[in-house]
């Protein structure tokens, strides 16, 4: 997975988010074993510095000078990103608040004194609004085209490296992946509804919607919908959507069917399927699986939602 190196790119999505707690910065005991809570170490020639939750140094009996609230940026950056600390510690500075910064191998965290939380917040969210207001490269939305399908299945790739399902980093090949290139050769394909939205010649996202069922009557099913970690909360996610609603409407469907966050699909109408008489195909979906009634939906559809095949795989 390549991490974003634009400075702009990075300070618009940088996202910053704080962890609860209160952490401190402590010496570890030569020769200790270490216990769980260790958030971070660093060892010098002086000794092992950690960075732990307050409690579990209180519990250690550790001593400690320092108490900060933990920021983390929720962009993927690249190590080699050039700038992205420098602006941060700056906004940081101008506003007098000092923080210790430490960088992991997808994001970059930020330890300000707990006092200081809420103005760093404020101080990182005016940042990075500043940085959305540079203008960008137009995202142009067009049908997938034959040779976008390496870059597509790259894209998807890395966009469901980490299961948005549990959260915890696929092991091997995605399963989106496997879905979405069996997806591309079946027989429910449609082309007009495998769009990829495009950043300066760069395939950054991509959605597929293809033919489903109610019993006997047609919907769309969507998904694998993905875009490139290093752009997401851009925009984009939802302009493929949005374009998908269109051209469903245009090509006079009735209706669009898919699994995930209700938090995230709600705000383009999707509602959870059962409440409109549709079933999902596994019960334990519950709401997650969800319908976008169309201009054209006909109402009494009853039944469970039957998937494009390669959904099996699943
Ligand atoms: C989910 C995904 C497609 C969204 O695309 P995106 O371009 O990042 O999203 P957008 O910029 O259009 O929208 C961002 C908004 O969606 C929200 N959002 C993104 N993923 C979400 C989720 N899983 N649940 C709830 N909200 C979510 C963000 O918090 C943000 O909200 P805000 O505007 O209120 O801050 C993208 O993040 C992605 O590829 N994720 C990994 C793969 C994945 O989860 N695919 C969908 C499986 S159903």
């Amino acid at each position: 997975m390549t991490g974003e190196k634009n400075l702009e790119a990075l300070l618009a999505a940088m996202h910053p988010v704080k962890r609860d707690g209160e952490y401190v910065y402590t010496l570890w005991p030569e020769g200790r074993p270490l216990v769980p809570g260790i958030e971070a170490a660093v060892r010098e020639a002086e000794g092992l510095t950690v960075v732990l939750p307050r409690a579990v140094a209180d519990k250690e009996g550790l001593a400690y000078d320092f108490v900060g609230a933990w920021i983390t940026l929720q962009v993927h950056s690249a190590l080699d990103a050039v700038g992205l600390t420098a602006a941060v510690s700056k906004a940081l500075a101008d506003a007098r608040i000092s923080c210790n910064m430490l960088a992991g191998f997808h994001h970059d965290h930020l330890l300000v004194p707990v006092l200081d939380a809420p103005r760093a917040m404020e101080a990182l969210a005016e940042l990075s609004a500043h940085n959305r207001q540079v203008p960008r490269p137009e995202l142009l939305l067009r049908s997938e085209a034959s040779e976008d399908r390496d870059a597509i299945l790259a894209l998807t790739a890395d966009a469901f490296a980490v299961s948005p399902a549990t959260g915890l980093p696929a092991e091997g090949e995605p399963l989106e992946v496997k879905v979405l290139g069996a997806l591309f050769e079946s027989k429910e394909y449609l082309p007009d509804f495998s769009i990829v939205a495009v950043l300066d010649s760069e395939v950054v996202g991509h959605v597929i919607s293809t033919r489903g069922w109610v019993g006997g009557h047609e919907l769309l099913g969507l998904g694998p919908l993905g875009v490139t970690p290093r752009l997401q909360r851009h925009g984009i996610g939802s302009a493929l959507i949005k374009e998908t609603i269109r051209r469903a409407n245009a090509a006079g469907e009735s209706g669009i069917a898919l699994l995930g966050s209700p938090g995230y699909y709600s705000r383009f109408g999707f509602v959870p399927a059962t409440s409109l008489g549709v079933l999902p195909p596994d019960e334990a979906w519950g709401d997650y699986f969800q319908l976008l009634p169309l201009a054209l939906w006909p109402g009494g559809v009853r039944g469970t939602f039957r998937y494009a095949e390669p959904f099996a795989l699943i």
